[in-house]
């Protein structure tokens, strides 16, 4: 797909063009880096031994790896979204939509949400709506609309504050949100995920989620692609002075991928159930093997889908095949049949990561 051919009807075809054209990842790492495994050199066990099956909404998936959210809402998106959700179905892993707002007031755009359920009848899918929305709604009413749209496993709400501020067009009152997802919560009877865009998740917070019952959390920490960076690039173009600034400054806010997944790992401790999923900056499957390692149930990836997607079919079965062998070598190097010998493997945490630990008062050596 040629992207200098599209016209761009909207934001979000706007977002894509910039997404993939422009240097939107965060200048920073995930940390992903200070975390070691230990080779074992003598692991005993046949390539073909590893198995990296794993289970996530009542489904059963070929491996812990899920499509990030990102788009619909136009013909382009539409496109994009079929492609990903052939390819889910295929090999067997969720995908989340993006946000499923613009169907609320465009209803005609609805089915390039729909055609993802069309196209991949048997897997997890995943819903989305903004924590703005939510914290601006009295009664939901939108709400099953969005969940019936693409008959969704679960609906994520993302967490993006910064975005908002950053955008012109961005909603700014955000007071009453957790209340308004405990109040979400009980009126849908699928799971809810919490999800942030590129900034992470802390300890605190994640309690305060996990305390209302919440039992997804998607860290998307700091690492991958930066909103901030994309809203840079976008105030850029229509000639925004002050947004530009802002842009640069907040570039890297948040927290590193690698203290996200930790920090809400060690919060979970005490409840029952609660699944992790890693995300922000996962680009091959040894981040897979050190996301899981480190306290995520499963991983998942934005942009390099993306990526993928835009040059065909056969490029995003090709990246699939590729990140799975990356991760399933990683496990027979670090000795793991399975995802749950994979989470014992031994490791080293160092640097500015074990300094973070140190100073949040998280217990990583319980890892
Ligand atoms: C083109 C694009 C569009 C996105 N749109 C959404 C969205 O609508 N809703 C959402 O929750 N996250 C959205 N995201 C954020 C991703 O789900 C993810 O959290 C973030 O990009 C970090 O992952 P990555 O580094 O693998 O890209 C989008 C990301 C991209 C690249």
């Amino acid at each position: 797909m040629d992207i200098s051919k599209i016209p761009i009807q909207n934001r979000k075809d706007e977002h894509i063009v910039l997404v993939s054209t422009e240097n939107v990842e965060s200048h920073d790492s995930t940390w992903l880096e200070h975390v070691r495994f230990v080779h074992n050199t003598l692991p005993e066990l046949d390539l073909d031994d590893i198995n990296l099956s794993c289970e996530f909404l009542g489904k059963s998936l070929s491996a812990p790896i899920i499509i990030g959210a990102m788009t619909g809402g136009t013909e382009l998106t539409k496109k994009i979204n079929v492609s990903l959700a052939k390819a889910a179905q295929k090999y067997r892993i969720p995908m989340m939509v993006g946000s499923q707002r613009v169907i609320i007031r465009h209803p005609e755009t609805k089915e390039s949400f729909s055609a993802v359920r069309k196209c991949a009848p048997d897997v997890p899918i995943v819903g989305n709506i903004g924590m703005a929305q939510v914290a601006n709604s009295d009664k939901f009413e939108y709400i099953e609309e969005i969940i019936n749209n693409i008959n969704a496993n679960a609906l994520a709400i993302h967490l993006n504050v910064i975005q908002e501020l950053v955008q012109p067009e961005g909603d700014k009152a955000f007071s009453g949100t957790l209340d308004k997802i405990a109040e979400l919560k009980d009126q849908i009877d699928i799971p809810i995920v919490i999800k942030e865009t590129g900034c992470g998740i802390s300890k605190e917070i994640a309690k305060k989620l996990f305390n209302i019952g919440i039992k997804y959390i998607d860290v998307a920490g700091v690492g991958g692609t930066s909103w901030i960076a994309v809203e840079y690039y976008r105030a850029k173009k229509h000639d925004i002075k002050v947004n530009m600034d802002f842009g640069e400054l907040f570039w890297d806010w948040g927290i590193p991928t690698a203290a996200s997944i930790i920090e809400v790992n060690y919060a979970s401790n005490g409840y029952t159930d609660r699944k992790i999923i890693g995300s922000g900056g996962i680009r091959n499957g040894i981040d897979i093997a050190k996301t899981i390692r480190i306290g995520a149930d499963y991983a998942a990836l934005a942009r390099p889908f993306l990526m993928a997607a835009l040059e065909g079919q056969g490029s995003i079965d090709n990246f699939i095949d590729k990140i799975i062998g990356e991760l399933r070598i990683t496990m027979l190097l670090t000795g793991s049949k399975s995802i749950e010998e994979l989470k014992k493997s031994p490791i080293v945490i160092s640097s500015s990561l074990k300094g973070w630990l140190k100073e949040r008062k998280v217990d990583f050596k319980r890892l």
